[in-house]
């Protein structure tokens, strides 16, 4: 049986989180597989385990920490989760991005996004940092989509558009940064699949022939709550490895966990110049 959450366990969610902070963060911040020593920069941090916060599952995947942090970075507020929740843990879509619809009630307008990926594109390699354009969401197109079932009227509507799921303007941020910083930055087109094995070659050349650039086991249904909220998105693959389009290679996730490490300073680069030109 499908897990729906209703807006008063959001709501009861968002009101326990409140009373544990004292700032009121306008950014939301998801950070991948890998990438979550990213918070370990914000100052003044207050720490929430998603255990302690009602009806908010727990990610039991090694590489993600599982807690809310909540503080400072480039002066602005920020909430990072660091650390997701994955629907191959076997949490219902609804609880899958229960944390992105708790940030929404908690007047998070921003959502920046983070994930691991594997590169599809051939020049893309592992340590490439690459700006989310677009996404594919076969997961979705298949059934699994998060706004499947109620619609909570009061944070969105039934058909939500998803022709600019990624902000344009957030984009250019990204672009102007990497530049001025020396970092390159890739672009492309992230696919969402439920996980969690990886690919076959044949799924691979299947996606590549569909337009994805890089591939994932996160994402989409975060930013489609996201967009269904009315929150601007921005989002980041760090590419931690290629994918295995020949069959020739082997995909670990201690070889995705590995990547991050030269991912995060470049991704930490890009992210804390964003910051730093938003105007919240
Ligand atoms: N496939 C799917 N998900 C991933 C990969 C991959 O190659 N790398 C990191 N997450």
């Amino acid at each position: 049986m499908e897990k729906f959450l209703s807006l008063e366990q959001i709501d009861e969610a968002a009101n326990f989180i409140r009373s544990r902070i004292t700032a009121s963060p306008q950014i939301g911040m998801i950070l991948g597989s890998g990438l979550g020593s990213l918070a370990d920069l914000i100052e003044a941090p207050q720490f929430i385990e998603f255990a302690e916060i009602p009806f908010c599952p727990v990610s039991t995947v090694e590489g993600h920490k599982g807690r809310l942090v909540i503080g400072k970075l480039e002066g602005k507020q920020v909430m990072v989760l660091q650390g997701r929740i994955h629907y191959y843990e076997g949490y219902s879509m609804d609880q899958v991005t229960f944390p992105v619809r708790v940030m929404q009630r908690l007047g998070v307008e921003y959502l920046i996004v983070t994930n691991a990926a594997g590169a599809i594109h051939p020049s893309y390699m592992p340590g490439d940092v690459m700006l989310i354009t677009d996404h594919i969401s076969l997961m979705t197109m298949t059934g699994a989509n998060p706004l499947r079932g109620p619609n909570l009227r009061e944070v969105g509507e039934r058909f939500p558009d998803m022709s600019q799921a990624y902000d344009r303007p957030l984009m250019a941020l990204a672009r102007e940064v990497a530049a001025q910083e020396g970092v390159s930055l890739c672009e492309g087109v992230y696919i969402g699949l439920a996980g969690p094995s990886y690919e076959t070659p044949a799924d691979l050349r299947f996606l590549r022939v569909i337009g994805a650039d890089a591939v994932g086991m996160s994402t989409v249904p975060e930013v489609i709550v996201a967009r269904h909220g009315g929150m601007r998105v921005l989002g980041f693959s760090g590419i931690s490895n290629k994918a295995n389009l020949d069959g020739n290679t082997i995909t670990t996730h201690e070889e995705v966990l590995k990547a991050g490490e030269i991912i995060v300073p470049k991704l930490q680069k890009i992210i804390l110049g964003v910051l730093r030109k938003l105007s919240v």
